[in-house]
């Protein structure tokens, strides 16, 4: 069983050695910048280990494993320019960095490259694969659509929270998953196993993600801490804090909700979600999701499949910090 670093070098030298043109240097520069600030590299890895359950090799998988981080850093710099993010793993984002403008192209040349990987399987798995991209990558602008219709909102159920998370992050998971078994000719029951398992994961996935935007560690988060209460986003954080405080009929909750988008904003949300625990009502659900994956799992085990990396990796993902 390869370890999750030897996966991740595999895939940070395949990156690097990506051949991208010079010129416009603005086009080219802020993807260069942007591919070697590393990340997690998780959803093609899972790509890569899907591949190897059904005997293919990691380098007959690489190419739709670099479609996928391709979309998603593509994803990462059109956000970070809706969530007016300033940090991007530990760096300066592209917007901040160059300007929106920058940060827009750059972006869609990334989405373009990301169908150039693709387009490298001419047998009979490419409609699939295509056909497969196509859906998941149209269905993660819906998510982020919906997260922005949100921030404006102050209805948003825990139900809808979960559709719109399912939709921004998870089925980018499920995809990577099933392409790997898409690559290895498998039947739709496979294929839809491994989707759901990474969408289960996906779930959890983002919960902690927005855990961790409140509670993580900004030298290793990378990120802005607290950015989302500024933005007011409906994170699980906050609906679980707007739920209890509703029940106890606290009022502080409200007050929150007043204040200006400041430090002493993300300060007094911090607290209060503390006092009241919201923190662990969230950790509860995200735990609940969690299971059903690794549920997931355990049924794809009994086929015979050996699911070490997998389990690893998702044990990975959990326990981050970053
Ligand atoms: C960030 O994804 C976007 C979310 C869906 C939360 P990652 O946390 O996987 O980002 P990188 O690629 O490791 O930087
Ligand atoms: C991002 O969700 C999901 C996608 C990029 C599609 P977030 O906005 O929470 O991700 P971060 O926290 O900026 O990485
Ligand atoms: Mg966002
Ligand atoms: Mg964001
Ligand atoms: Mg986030």
């Amino acid at each position: 069983m390869k370890s999750l670093e030897q996966y991740t070098r595999f895939i940070e030298e395949k990156i690097a050695g990506i051949n991208l043109e010079e010129e416009p240097r603005k086009l080219y520069d802020p993807l260069r910048y942007f591919l070697s600030l590393g990340g997690k590299r998780m959803r093609p890895i899972l790509t890569l280990i899907s591949g190897e359950l059904f005997q293919i090799s990691n380098e007959e998988s690489l190419s739709a494993a670099l479609t996928i981080e391709l979309f998603h850093n593509f994803s990462l710099i059109h956000d970070d320019i809706m969530d007016e993010a300033p940090v991007r793993r530990g760096k300066p984002t592209v917007h901040i960095k160059w300007n929106s403008s920058v940060a827009i192209l750059s972006g869609d040349v990334l989405f373009v490259e990301g169908y150039q990987q693709l387009a490298k399987y001419t047998d009979k798995r490419l409609p699939i694969l295509l056909k497969r991209f196509n859906e998941t990558a149209i269905e993660v602008c819906q998510g982020q659509q919906l997260d922005m219709d949100f921030e404006s909102r102050d209805d948003v159920t825990e139900e809808a929270y979960i559709e719109m998370i399912r939709l921004k992050t998870s089925v980018l998971l499920g995809c990577a998953l099933e392409f790997g078994a898409i690559l290895g000719n498998q039947s739709e029951e496979t294929r839809n196993h491994l989707y759901h398992f990474g969408v289960s994961l996906g779930i959890a996935f983002q919960i902690q993600d927005d855990i961790l935007d409140l509670y993580g560690d900004p030298e290793l988060f990378g990120k802005q801490v607290g950015g989302d209460i500024l933005s007011n986003k409906k994170t699980l954080l906050f609906l679980k804090a707007k739920a209890i405080s509703e029940a106890s009929k606290d009022a502080r909750f409200g007050d929150l909700l007043q204040m200006a988008p400041t430090d002493s904003k993300i300060a007094s949300a911090k607290k209060l979600f503390e006092e009241i625990d919201a923190k662990n009502a969230s950790l509860e659900t995200m735990n609940g999701y969690y299971s059903e994956a690794i549920n997931s799992l355990d049924q794809l085990e009994s086929k015979g499949l050996e699911l070490g990396s997998l389990r690893e990796l998702a044990n990975f993902l959990i326990t981050r910090k970053l």
